[in-house]
């Protein structure tokens, strides 16, 4: 059984929320008690809701009881959806600009939406890769330099995504954010400037003390 990461209940549809769905393949959603007023005529008002999980590509958009797989995830999705129940949501398979605030689902007609209605997300990730079974990573460490930003971070990311613990190492002093899930690994980060054989061997140290 899939879990539901985000439940909200549609309460009002603004006037021009057909009108952006024929012509636009969109709906823009909004909590009903934070909706801007200028907005509202073009929104999906709701109240409720509750997110507790990280939206990501592969998850389930459920709306008026049609389901939508969600392919593309905007980078301010997760923090609009959680503070301000505002999100877009673009029934376009992926093949539109990625804006921040939007998500994209598999393109296919948009079901007639009433108040009433739920609006729902659940997770749906291939087990395979969410227990990190199939590359036999699960447990085990990897050390990742340069990983505060960039390419590094994304190397980084993609080994706790597979469920490898990571030693997190870079210069820069400020410790950058990463997506942890009950299924991921864990993080370490170890300020460490690899041009300095002193400064790699404290971290290896500290890789060794806190993974084994
Ligand atoms: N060949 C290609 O096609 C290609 C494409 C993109 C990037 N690159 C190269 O790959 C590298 C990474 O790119 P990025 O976009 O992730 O860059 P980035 O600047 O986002 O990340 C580099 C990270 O390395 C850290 N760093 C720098 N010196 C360090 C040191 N001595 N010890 C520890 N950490 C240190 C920085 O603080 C930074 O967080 C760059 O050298 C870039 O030029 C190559």
């Amino acid at each position: 059984m899939a879990e539901k990461i985000y439940s909200s209940k549609i309460v009002e549809l603004g006037g021009q929320v057909g009108d952006f769905i024929a012509a636009a393949n969109m709906i823009i959603m909004f909590e009903e008690s934070l909706a801007l007023p200028e907005l509202r005529d073009a929104c999906v008002m709701h109240t409720g809701n509750e997110l507790s999980g990280m939206i990501k590509p592969g998850n389930i958009y459920k709306i008026a009881g049609t389901e939508f797989k969600i392919v593309k995830v905007g980078s301010e999705v997760q923090k609009n959806l959680m503070n301000l129940g505002h999100i877009t949501i673009k029934f376009d398979g992926g093949s539109g600009e990625l804006l921040e605030g939007s998500i994209h689902v598999e393109e296919k007609p948009v079901p007639t939406i009433k108040a009433g209605d739920m609006i729902e997300i659940f997770k749906r990730e291939d087990k395979r890769i969410a227990d990190g079974s199939w590359l036999g990573l699960k447990g085990k460490t990897a050390v990742v330099t340069g990983a505060a930003s960039g390419i590094g971070k994304a190397v980084a990311q993609a080994f706790l995504d597979n469920g490898a613990n990571v030693v997190v190492c870079d210069l820069n002093p400020n410790e950058p954010e990463f997506n942890i899930t009950e299924d991921s690994g864990k993080v370490k980060y170890v300020i460490t400037n690899v041009a300095e054989a002193a400064s790699v061997e404290a971290m290896v140290k500290t890789a060794l003390d806190t993974f084994g």
